[in-house]
Protein backbone atom coordinates (compact mmCIF):
# COMPACT_ATOMS: atom_id res chain seq x y z
CA UNK A 1 0.00 0.00 0.00
CA UNK A 2 1.00 3.27 -0.91
CA UNK A 3 -0.17 6.39 2.04
CA UNK A 4 0.39 10.05 3.10
CA UNK A 5 0.34 10.22 6.89
CA UNK A 6 -0.08 13.52 7.73
CA UNK A 7 1.11 13.99 11.27
CA UNK A 8 1.03 16.66 14.04
CA UNK A 9 4.50 17.98 14.86
CA UNK A 10 5.09 20.41 17.52
CA UNK A 11 8.66 20.52 19.44
CA UNK A 12 7.72 21.39 22.35
CA UNK A 13 4.49 22.51 24.88
CA UNK A 14 5.06 25.54 24.13
CA UNK A 15 5.91 25.77 20.43
CA UNK A 16 3.47 26.08 17.63
CA UNK A 17 2.59 22.58 15.74
CA UNK A 18 0.90 21.81 12.39
CA UNK A 19 0.60 18.81 10.53
CA UNK A 20 3.41 17.85 8.28
CA UNK A 21 2.54 14.96 5.61
CA UNK A 22 4.97 11.78 4.75
CA UNK A 23 4.61 9.84 1.77
CA UNK A 24 5.26 5.79 2.69
CA UNK A 25 5.60 3.33 -0.21
CA UNK A 26 5.47 -0.49 0.61
CA UNK A 27 3.62 -0.43 3.83
CA UNK A 28 1.76 -3.88 4.38
CA UNK A 29 -1.87 -4.08 5.58
CA UNK A 30 -0.35 -6.56 8.48
CA UNK A 31 1.82 -3.67 10.05
CA UNK A 32 0.00 -2.22 13.36
CA UNK A 33 -0.37 1.51 12.90
CA UNK A 34 2.48 1.89 15.33
CA UNK A 35 4.94 -0.45 13.42
CA UNK A 36 3.83 2.04 10.42
CA UNK A 37 5.37 4.85 12.30
CA UNK A 38 8.28 3.10 13.78
CA UNK A 39 8.84 2.50 9.44
CA UNK A 40 8.38 6.13 8.90
CA UNK A 41 11.23 7.19 12.09
CA UNK A 42 13.53 4.71 10.94
CA UNK A 43 13.70 6.56 7.87
CA UNK A 44 13.46 10.08 9.51
CA UNK A 45 16.60 8.54 12.00
CA UNK A 46 18.71 7.60 8.65
CA UNK A 47 18.09 11.27 6.93
CA UNK A 48 19.07 13.03 9.77
CA UNK A 49 15.44 14.16 10.95
CA UNK A 50 13.95 14.27 14.49
CA UNK A 51 11.54 11.07 14.37
CA UNK A 52 8.24 11.66 15.36
CA UNK A 53 7.52 11.25 19.06
CA UNK A 54 4.84 9.55 20.47
CA UNK A 55 3.68 6.98 23.41
CA UNK A 56 3.57 3.59 23.47
CA UNK A 57 4.34 0.35 26.13
CA UNK A 58 2.95 -2.40 26.29
CA UNK A 59 1.68 -2.69 22.44
CA UNK A 60 -1.28 -5.09 23.08
CA UNK A 61 -3.84 -3.12 24.13
CA UNK A 62 -3.20 -3.19 28.08
CA UNK A 63 -1.58 -0.23 29.29
CA UNK A 64 -3.60 2.49 27.43
CA UNK A 65 -0.51 4.75 26.37
CA UNK A 66 -0.65 4.43 22.32
CA UNK A 67 -3.20 7.82 22.49
CA UNK A 68 -3.60 9.23 19.16
CA UNK A 69 -6.14 10.78 17.38
CA UNK A 70 -6.48 9.26 13.64
CA UNK A 71 -8.80 10.56 10.95
CA UNK A 72 -10.79 13.17 13.92
CA UNK A 73 -11.46 9.56 15.94
CA UNK A 74 -9.57 8.71 19.19
CA UNK A 75 -7.56 5.52 18.35
CA UNK A 76 -9.10 5.64 14.63
CA UNK A 77 -11.54 3.96 12.60
CA UNK A 78 -11.89 1.00 15.04
CA UNK A 79 -12.80 0.15 18.82
CA UNK A 80 -9.31 -0.59 19.41
CA UNK A 81 -6.22 0.77 20.51
CA UNK A 82 -3.66 2.30 18.67
CA UNK A 83 -1.32 -0.12 19.04
CA UNK A 84 -3.82 -2.93 18.03
CA UNK A 85 -5.32 -1.62 15.16
CA UNK A 86 -3.75 -2.42 11.72
CA UNK A 87 -2.94 -0.83 8.58
CA UNK A 88 -5.30 -2.93 6.95
CA UNK A 89 -8.43 -1.17 8.34
CA UNK A 90 -7.10 1.51 5.82
CA UNK A 91 -7.15 1.33 1.52
CA UNK A 92 -4.01 2.12 -0.77
CA UNK A 93 -3.34 6.09 -1.64
CA UNK A 94 -5.38 7.09 1.69
CA UNK A 95 -4.36 10.19 3.12
CA UNK A 96 -4.46 9.71 7.41
CA UNK A 97 -4.71 12.32 9.76
CA UNK A 98 -2.56 11.95 12.96
CA UNK A 99 -2.99 14.25 15.80
CA UNK A 100 -2.50 14.18 19.81
CA UNK A 101 -5.23 14.34 22.19
CA UNK A 102 -7.03 17.19 22.18
CA UNK A 103 -8.10 18.58 25.72
CA UNK A 104 -7.20 21.44 27.99
CA UNK A 105 -6.00 18.48 30.70
CA UNK A 106 -3.75 16.83 28.37
CA UNK A 107 -1.00 19.46 27.67
CA UNK A 108 1.39 18.19 24.68
CA UNK A 109 5.15 17.43 24.98
CA UNK A 110 5.73 16.96 21.68
CA UNK A 111 4.37 15.85 18.67
CA UNK A 112 1.79 13.15 19.74
CA UNK A 113 2.79 12.65 23.17
CA UNK A 114 0.21 14.28 25.66
CA UNK A 115 0.58 15.01 29.29
CA UNK A 116 -2.54 12.71 30.80
CA UNK A 117 -1.14 12.65 34.64
CA UNK A 118 -4.12 14.50 35.12
CA UNK A 119 -6.03 10.74 35.12
CA UNK A 120 -3.59 9.89 37.83
CA UNK A 121 -4.62 12.00 40.04
CA UNK A 122 -7.99 11.40 39.81
CA UNK A 123 -7.24 8.03 40.85
CA UNK A 124 -5.19 9.08 43.61
CA UNK A 125 -8.25 11.34 44.74
CA UNK A 126 -10.21 8.15 45.95
CA UNK A 127 -8.72 4.74 43.87
CA UNK A 128 -8.32 2.98 46.96
CA UNK A 129 -9.79 0.99 49.89
CA UNK A 130 -8.93 0.93 53.44
CA UNK A 131 -7.48 -2.44 54.57
CA UNK A 132 -5.86 -3.67 57.70
CA UNK A 133 -2.28 -4.86 57.56
CA UNK A 134 -0.79 -7.94 59.49
CA UNK A 135 -1.91 -10.90 58.51
CA UNK A 136 -3.64 -12.05 55.62
CA UNK A 137 -7.17 -12.12 55.74
CA UNK A 138 -8.96 -15.86 55.64
CA UNK A 139 -9.55 -16.17 51.72
CA UNK A 140 -13.78 -16.39 51.22
CA UNK A 141 -13.50 -13.99 54.54
CA UNK A 142 -15.92 -11.46 52.78
CA UNK A 143 -18.22 -12.86 50.08
CA UNK A 144 -18.34 -10.89 47.21
CA UNK A 145 -21.50 -11.45 45.18
CA UNK A 146 -21.22 -12.56 41.40
CA UNK A 147 -22.98 -10.20 39.70
CA UNK A 148 -20.87 -7.39 42.04
CA UNK A 149 -17.57 -9.14 40.87
CA UNK A 150 -18.49 -9.14 37.44
CA UNK A 151 -19.71 -5.19 37.63
CA UNK A 152 -16.13 -4.58 39.58
CA UNK A 153 -14.33 -6.51 37.16
CA UNK A 154 -15.93 -4.81 33.94
CA UNK A 155 -14.69 -1.82 34.97
CA UNK A 156 -11.45 -2.22 36.14
CA UNK A 157 -10.58 -3.21 32.28
CA UNK A 158 -10.07 0.86 32.07
CA UNK A 159 -6.60 1.04 31.16
CA UNK A 160 -6.79 4.81 31.25
CA UNK A 161 -5.94 5.69 27.95
CA UNK A 162 -8.33 8.50 27.97
CA UNK A 163 -9.84 8.74 24.81
CA UNK A 164 -12.93 9.07 26.33
CA UNK A 165 -11.98 12.80 27.04
CA UNK A 166 -10.75 12.88 23.71
CA UNK A 167 -13.83 11.97 21.80
CA UNK A 168 -15.93 14.01 24.11
CA UNK A 169 -17.21 17.70 23.00
CA UNK A 170 -16.66 19.03 26.58
CA UNK A 171 -13.73 17.17 27.41
CA UNK A 172 -14.69 15.14 30.02
CA UNK A 173 -13.09 12.71 32.00
CA UNK A 174 -16.46 10.77 33.40
CA UNK A 175 -16.12 7.47 31.55
CA UNK A 176 -12.48 7.19 33.01
CA UNK A 177 -13.53 8.60 36.76
CA UNK A 178 -17.05 6.51 36.80
CA UNK A 179 -14.98 3.32 35.57
CA UNK A 180 -12.15 4.02 38.30
CA UNK A 181 -14.87 4.43 41.33
CA UNK A 182 -17.40 1.54 40.05
CA UNK A 183 -14.89 -1.11 40.21
CA UNK A 184 -14.42 -0.24 43.81
CA UNK A 185 -18.02 0.73 44.78
CA UNK A 186 -18.97 -2.29 43.51
CA UNK A 187 -16.91 -4.40 46.20
CA UNK A 188 -17.90 -4.62 50.19
CA UNK A 189 -14.27 -4.24 50.63
CA UNK A 190 -15.25 -0.35 48.82
CA UNK A 191 -18.22 0.01 50.86
CA UNK A 192 -16.27 2.66 53.46
CA UNK A 193 -15.41 4.87 51.18
CA UNK A 194 -17.60 5.01 48.53
CA UNK A 195 -19.50 8.71 49.44
CA UNK A 196 -16.09 10.15 49.91
CA UNK A 197 -14.54 8.31 46.95
CA UNK A 198 -17.04 9.77 44.77
CA UNK A 199 -16.76 13.19 45.80
CA UNK A 200 -13.24 13.45 45.78
CA UNK A 201 -12.86 11.94 42.40
CA UNK A 202 -14.95 13.99 41.05
CA UNK A 203 -14.17 17.17 42.53
CA UNK A 204 -10.17 16.00 41.30
CA UNK A 205 -11.69 15.69 37.78
CA UNK A 206 -12.87 19.50 38.19
CA UNK A 207 -10.00 20.74 39.72
CA UNK A 208 -7.79 19.42 36.73
CA UNK A 209 -9.89 21.04 33.89
CA UNK A 210 -11.76 18.41 32.59
CA UNK A 211 -15.10 19.52 31.34
CA UNK A 212 -18.66 18.31 32.49
CA UNK A 213 -20.93 15.80 31.21
CA UNK A 214 -23.84 16.65 29.10
CA UNK A 215 -24.43 12.56 27.81
CA UNK A 216 -23.41 12.66 24.86
CA UNK A 217 -21.73 9.36 24.36
CA UNK A 218 -19.38 9.82 22.17
CA UNK A 219 -16.84 8.40 25.16
CA UNK A 220 -18.51 5.28 25.00
CA UNK A 221 -18.12 5.04 21.28
CA UNK A 222 -14.98 5.53 21.69
CA UNK A 223 -13.91 3.36 24.21
CA UNK A 224 -11.60 0.64 23.45
CA UNK A 225 -12.62 -1.69 26.41
CA UNK A 226 -16.58 -1.03 26.65
CA UNK A 227 -17.16 0.70 29.66
CA UNK A 228 -20.29 1.48 29.43
CA UNK A 229 -22.56 4.48 29.98
CA UNK A 230 -24.16 2.93 33.05
CA UNK A 231 -20.76 3.27 35.12
CA UNK A 232 -21.77 7.56 34.45
CA UNK A 233 -25.03 6.92 35.74
CA UNK A 234 -24.02 4.93 38.54
CA UNK A 235 -21.35 7.75 39.47
CA UNK A 236 -24.10 10.30 39.11
CA UNK A 237 -26.13 8.19 41.95
CA UNK A 238 -23.99 7.84 44.10
CA UNK A 239 -22.40 11.65 44.22
CA UNK A 240 -26.30 13.14 44.05
CA UNK A 241 -26.90 10.91 47.53
CA UNK A 242 -23.65 11.47 48.83
CA UNK A 243 -23.49 15.23 48.15
CA UNK A 244 -27.08 15.34 49.88
CA UNK A 245 -25.43 13.87 53.36
CA UNK A 246 -22.36 16.12 53.46
S1 LIG B 1 -13.03 4.60 30.08
FE1 LIG B 1 -12.31 3.61 28.16
S2 LIG B 1 -11.66 5.34 26.86
FE2 LIG B 1 -11.76 6.11 28.97
S3 LIG B 1 -9.71 5.87 29.84
FE3 LIG B 1 -10.86 3.99 30.38
S4 LIG B 1 -10.42 2.56 28.69
FE4 LIG B 1 -9.79 4.58 27.93
S1 LIG C 1 0.78 0.58 23.66
FE1 LIG C 1 -0.21 -0.24 25.44
S2 LIG C 1 -2.33 -0.05 24.97
FE2 LIG C 1 -1.34 0.56 23.14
Amino acid sequence: MKITVRIWRQAGPQEQGALVAYDLDEVSPDMSFLEMLDVLNERLILGGQEPVAFDHDCREGICGACSTVINGRPHGPEQTTTCQLHMRSFSDGDVIDVEPWRSRAFPVIKDLVVDRAALDRIVQAGGYITAPTGTAPDAHATPVPKPAADTAFENATCIGCGACVAACPNGSAMLFTSAKAAHLNALPQGQPERESRVLNMVAAMDAEGFGGCTNTGECVGSCPKGIPFQSIVDLNRDFLRAARRR
